[in-house]
């Protein structure tokens, strides 16, 4: 799931740790699996740890207690501050730069010849504070240059945190990470602040558009898309999670789209509808040559 940056979260302080009884650890990690597909089975100090200040502020002693209210609330509120507490959204722009590249030399020129209708249908499922769909912009951005204006290639940002998707809008990074932009990109797309951090321009922040969406729950388009990107997302789901996952995404593909996952992730190209083109890159196939 989220880069639940897990075992690096342990408490800083144990003082007044509130503590899961069997019973209520396994009756989250069954909601939490259930509802998100996360998986947090070896996650029980992360939850004691990120939960029980927010417990104690709240006059709550026990997780029973937490959970009567988790599990009754409808307006959404309850679970999206869970998330926000027991997910890390780690990201950093141009992560796993190959991507980039591939997407400049192969998938561009591929779309642009296979696209009279010049409208390319994009996605970025799990796309944290921005950092990956702004990256993608700026590579479509470089690699169409003066024709750009010809082509809609809005990309479709989505994740399950409202935190990380209120950060996303405002596009405001600190100048750590943004280190791996390239010199010529920082200074065309990016605006220095008074305070020393950084902000995407006008124009790419554009053809971004970020909406709250759970992978979990069913999806459907108007229009299949041409690229996905879905990295870094699937590390803590279990098999059958993300199994179900690829295949809802081959189902949203348009023939020839690409979808790209993590380094670290793996589709069991046995079963999986794609075509595995590289590490971490696939292609349905019956699109145009
Ligand atoms: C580690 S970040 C990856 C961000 C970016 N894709 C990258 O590779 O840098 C994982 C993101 O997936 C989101 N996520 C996890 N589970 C999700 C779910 N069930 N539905 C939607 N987004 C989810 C998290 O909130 C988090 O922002």
């Amino acid at each position: 799931m989220a880069d639940l940056s897990m075992s690096k979260a342990a408490p800083k302080k144990a003082v007044g740790l509130i503590t899961l009884t069997d019973q209520e650890f396994n009756s989250l990690v069954s909601f939490v699996k259930t509802k998100y597909g996360i998986n947090l089975e070896k996650k029980r100090v992360l939850i004691e740890g990120r939960l029980s200040n927010m417990l104690r502020e709240r006059g709550l002693t026990t997780f029973r207690q937490y959970m009567d209210i988790l599990f009754k609330d409808t307006s959404g509120a309850e679970v999206t501050t869970l998330l926000n507490r027991i997910t890390t959204n780690h990201s950093f722009f141009m992560r796993e730069k190959e991507h980039f590249d591939f997407l400049q030399k192969t998938v561009l020129p591929y779309l642009e010849r296979t696209h009279p209708g010049h409208d390319l249908r994009i996605w970025s499922a799990g796309c944290s504070a921005g950092q990956e769909p702004y990256t993608m912009a700026m590579a479509i951005d470089e690699y169409f240059g003066p024709n750009k204006s010809k082509w809609d290639t809005t990309i479709l940002a989505t994740d399950i945190s409202m935190n990380v998707l209120e950060k996303a809008q405002r596009a405001i990074y600190e100048a750590d990470n943004i280190k791996d932009i390239p010199e010529k990109w920082r200074s065309k797309y990016f605006k220095r602040l008074a305070n020393g951090s950084y902000q995407v321009c006008d124009k790419i922040r554009k053809e971004v558009v970020f909406r709250p969406l759970n992978l979990m729950e069913p999806f459907s388009f108007r229009k299949p898309f041409d690229l996905i990107f879905c990295r870094n997302v699937m590390i803590y789901f279990d098999g059958p999670t993300k199994e179900k996952l690829i295949d809802k995404y081959y189902n949203v593909t348009s023939k020839g789209g690409y979808l790209f996952i993590g380094h670290s992730e793996v589709i069991n190209r046995d079963t999986t509808k794609y075509i595995y083109l590289q590490p971490a890159i696939y292609q349905k196939g019956g699109g145009p040559a």
